[in-house]
């Protein structure tokens, strides 16, 4: 088919950039800082969405993006409903991997982590700072349960945004931010010929262990 051709078609040479044992950052969390500022100074859009990838208690994964909202030494956080596909996966079995994917850089970032609820006050200086009707759209919204139709949806936002008007909506008790704390980070730059850059950090008590891998 002529489509299964285009799409073998597709490929593309990564020329912009390297990273090696000399240029990247001994701390993890820095190399990452780095590359976030870089990528922010090119204005595309979104460049926190991420790919979370979680998987309950039998093995059984699954992905989807979220945004990331903030990150420091403790970790990276992203915010959704408790008792969404993800969070119910997450609370039988705390480990998540988070991808981002700057294509306009040729970078992946690639980390593992354990994962922790954010305490109710940290997702509340969250929730209070989003636009109004987000914060009805998170008490309207019972993320990942099945709804009649769509209609559905927006009679119970627009009654929920009624009853709120001129108030403060207060966070659900089932909405709330995670915490991934990682164990291993991978920096991917892409390069000529395929064969890319790949540098790798684990967690070795408090230090970090660097190494690289075959692309
Ligand atoms: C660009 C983008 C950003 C998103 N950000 C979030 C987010 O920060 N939190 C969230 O719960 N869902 C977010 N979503 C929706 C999720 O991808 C997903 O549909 C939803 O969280 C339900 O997933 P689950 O059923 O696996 O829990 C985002 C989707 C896209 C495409």
């Amino acid at each position: 088919m002529n489509s299964k051709k285009q799409l073998a078609d597709i490929r593309k040479e990564y020329l912009q950039d390297r990273l090696s044992e000399d240029n990247i950052i001994r701390n993890p969390f820095l190399q990452f800082k780095l590359w976030f500022d870089q990528v922010l100074k090119l204005k595309i859009d979104e460049p926190n969405a991420m790919i979370l990838a979680t998987s309950d208690k039998n093995g059984i994964p699954s992905a989807r993006t979220v945004l990331l909202k903030s990150f420091n030494e403790m970790g990276f956080t992203f915010f959704s409903n408790y008792k969404s596909r993800k969070s119910r996966e997450l609370i039988q079995n705390p480990r998540a991997s988070i991808v981002f994917f700057w294509k306009e850089l040729e970078r992946q970032v690639r980390i593992d982590g354990l994962v922790e609820k954010l305490s109710r006050k940290e997702s509340e200086e969250y929730f209070n700072q989003r636009p109004f009707e987000s914060r009805i759209a998170s008490i309207a919204s019972q993320q990942s349960e099945v709804i009649p139709d769509r209609q559905f949806l927006e009679d119970k936002f627009e009654m929920i945004k009624q009853e709120y008007a001129g108030k403060n909506p207060l966070m659900p008790f089932d909405w709330g931010g995670f915490l991934v704390i990682p164990y291993r980070f991978e920096f991917w730059q892409g390069r000529e010929n395929r064969l890319h850059d790949r540098i790798i950090f684990e967690k070795a008590g408090n230090d970090w262990k660097l190494s690289r891998l075959s692309p």
